[in-house]
């Protein structure tokens, strides 16, 4: 195939990009959106402070359009995030009880799962909850430290009784290396989550790289989790400078793994990535093909 979409799809797998709203009226942006990918996750519109900016007032306008071009191209949908500490409003950070928030929480979760019911994939139910510090334990954050540790869980359940046909996934970043204490205390969560019988689909590694690409154990941390009886995806992908081995490499341990149901690239041309300078992405400036693309799109090719 001669697209990354339709390569992917060759492996029953999906090749993905986030999409903000503000783009999708630039015409060569819009060319190379439609002509190479066929999952889509809204880089903003779909977070805390854009869908509910004031509690009770919901502001679903600018992740429908997404919604829409999505649904008119063929295209996918990933839904990015229902719980977050990052682009969340101050007044959901300032609550200060535990019942208020249980129920703020779970009610943004209705909400949102209710108005997407039918049109998402995948959910990124809770996003990046655990600690880069070492301990394998959970970040602080005001649903940590109001709900405890049982935010997780409470929030998957929710998410599971809103949009029982929508996979709900766990995402998180620095979470590829098998050997580092934060997938380890993700993998443990996902065990035990497996084991009691809360509802979890997928595990979303977002895969923001060094120059050098994703560490060697990439493709054992994947085929670890997916041992475990859930879906593993590759969420946010970039890697600094994009090298062409490391970007072939790194989807390569995507492919190698049956359970990885597919990989999305944080961005389409350098200019759109949030790493600025980094020039991470696969295609220049100006919507052009970068080296890196013909191995990514060899790898799926051959897979
Ligand atoms: O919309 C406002 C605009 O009105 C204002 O003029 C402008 C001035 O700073 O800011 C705009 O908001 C920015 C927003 O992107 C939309 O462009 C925010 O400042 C900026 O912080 C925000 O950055 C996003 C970042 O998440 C926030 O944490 C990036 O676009 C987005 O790519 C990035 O995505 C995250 C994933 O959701 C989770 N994983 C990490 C990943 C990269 O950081």
């Amino acid at each position: 195939a001669s697209t990354l979409g339709a390569a992917a799809a060759g492996s029953n797998r999906y090749f993905g990009t986030a999409v903000p709203t503000g783009k999708l009226g630039d015409s060569t942006y819009a060319t190379v959106l439609d002509r190479e990918f066929n999952m889509i996750t809204p880089e903003n519109e779909m977070k805390w402070d854009t869908v509910e900016p004031s509690r009770g007032s919901f502001n679903f306008g600018p992740a429908d359009s997404i919604v829409n071009h999505a649904a008119a191209h063929g295209q996918r949908m990933r839904g990015h995030t229902l719980v977050w500490h990052s682009q969340l409003p101050s007044w959901v950070s300032s609550i200060g009880d535990a019942n208020t928030l249980r129920s703020v929480m779970n009610n943004h979760i209705t909400q949102e799962m209710t108005h997407y019911k039918g049109k998402i994939y995948a959910w990124d139910v809770v996003n990046e909850a655990f600690a880069d510090n070492g301990s394998g334990q959970h970040r602080s954050s005001v649903f940590q430290n109001l709900l405890g540790n049982g935010f997780i869980e409470e929030a998957f359940r929710t998410a599971r009784s809103v949009d029982p046909s929508a996979k709900l996934c766990y995402n998180d970043y620095s979470i590829e290396n098998w050997s580092d204490a934060k997938t380890q205390g993700v993998y443990s969560m996902v065990k035990d989550f497996k084991s009691r019988g809360v509802p979890i689909d997928c595990v979303g590694f977002q895969s923001h790289f060094g120059s050098g690409g994703a560490p060697s154990s990439f493709r054992t941390t994947l085929s670890n989790f997916a041992a475990l009886g859930v879906d593993v995806q590759i969420t946010e992908l970039d890697i600094a400078q994009a090298s062409a081995t490391a970007y072939g490499d790194a989807v390569q341990s995507c492919l190698d793994v049956a359970r990885c149901t597919g990989i999305t690239v944080w961005g389409i041309r350098d200019s759109d990535s949030w790493r600025t300078g980094e020039n991470p992405l696969l295609f220049d400036n100006s919507g052009n093909k970068k080296a890196a693309y013909g191995t990514v799109l060899n790898a799926l090719n051959n897979s």
